[in-house]
């Protein structure tokens, strides 16, 4: 089998977390990294693996079937174009880039040049988030009629200490409503319509502290979601599952779907139904455990990495998928903003 050799653009946080999982994997191997910040040196000395200042330096040296953008997301958008440029497989960190009109750019550009984009939304590696999908499409819920969720946690007060995590751009909406969308997408079909209200009565910055949504999907099954980066609950996807070590597991499932025949709780599957195929308020409801395997999402995405580079998979999220996800985010910005409807474009 081909070994899959790739480079790293950004060896910050999450940069970090992909160089874990490309050690775990005998298939690819990291051969080189991209990043202007000095703390990079002594990780790269130990690997004996050349430190460019640029992807681009990176990009040149050849040697590469694939590339990870972990990058501030203002340099997305330059990085995977130049990676296109070079006929780079590349995996980049979600968002995508900063705004729509790039995300756009890069799918058409990566079409010309006949490579693949995937973008880093891990979640859709978890075999739980498959079987609830499945669970869904199977139609073992009936026929989807709404879902409620959220995300709501209290983040640490340094975790606001930068100027920037105050601002819009860094809020939660962008940061971390965005794996909420992209999984609910994945699960229920596309989103075409949200409105939305937020408040920021806590903090006082500009990014919001609470924002809470309504959505249609294209199915015709609606749904609604709270997010706030200020309320210590069990009730988010990290704590829920124990993706994180830094963030105690719960166990306290965050999203419910909804259907004509039943119920699913989620990410830790409980399906809830009655008894008689016609049940009903009357009759007992009775939960059945769905046992699904708990994986490292990012070893996961990275072996479907080398898949995709050695053309034996297609990305499960690529560019047009990738933008989509952005699309329906910032669209919940502009809702709350503006205090209307916002329909998302087909195209
Ligand atoms: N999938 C997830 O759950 C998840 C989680 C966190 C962050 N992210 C995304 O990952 C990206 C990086 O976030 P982070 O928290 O790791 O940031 P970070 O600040 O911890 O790390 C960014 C790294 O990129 C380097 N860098 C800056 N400009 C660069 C450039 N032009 N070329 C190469 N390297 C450059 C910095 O020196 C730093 O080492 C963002 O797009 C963010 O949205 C995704």
């Amino acid at each position: 089998m081909q070994n899959v050799k790739v480079g790293l653009v950004g060896a910050g946080t999450i940069g970090m977390r992909h160089i874990q999982a490309i050690d775990a994997l005998k298939e690819i191997s990291l051969v080189a990294i991209a990043d202007p910040s000095l703390t990079v040196e002594g990780l790269v000395t130990k690997r004996a693996i050349p430190l460019y200042k640029e992807a681009q330096t990176m990009f040149e040296a050849g040697n590469l079937d694939a590339v990870i953008v972990a990058a501030p997301t203002n340099h997305h958008y330059d990085i995977v174009m130049n990676a296109l440029n070079h006929h780079l497989t590349v995996l980049v960190e979600k968002p995508i880039t900063a705004t729509i009109e790039e995300a756009r750019k890069v799918t058409s550009f990566a079409y010309k040049q006949k490579c693949q984009v995937l973008v880093g939304h891990q979640r859709r590696y978890y075999p739980c988030t498959k079987t609830a999908k499945d669970i869904i499409h199977s139609g073992r819920i009936g026929t989807l009629m709404a879902m409620t969720g959220q995300w709501t946690v209290r983040k640490d007060s340094q975790y606001y200490e930068p100027h920037w995590r105050r601002q819009v751009e860094a809020g939660p909406i962008l940061t971390n409503l965005i794996h909420e969308i992209d999984l609910l997408r994945f699960i229920c079909g596309d989103i075409v319509m949200v409105s939305a209200e937020i408040t920021n009565h806590d903090q006082q910055f500009s990014k919001e502290d609470a924002v809470a949504i309504i959505m249609k999907f294209a199915n015709n099954a609606i749904g609604s979601f709270v997010l706030s980066d200020r309320t210590p609950t069990p009730w988010n996807w990290e704590m829920a599952l124990g993706e994180n070590a830094k963030f105690p597991k719960s166990e306290q499932n965050a999203i419910r779907f909804m259907g004509t025949k039943g119920s699913l709780e989620f990410p830790n599957l409980v399906l809830w139904s009655h008894s008689n195929a016609d049940g009903n308020w009357q009759d007992e409801i009775f939960p059945e455990e769905i046992e699904t395997p708990f994986v490292d999402a990012y070893v996961a995405q990275c072996r479907h990495l080398c898949s995709v580079v050695r053309g034996t998979q297609r990305p499960i999220i690529g560019a047009e998928n990738g933008t989509k996800s952005l699309e329906v985010t910032l669209a919940v910005i502009r809702a709350a903003n503006e205090g209307t409807r916002v329909i998302i474009d087909r195209y």
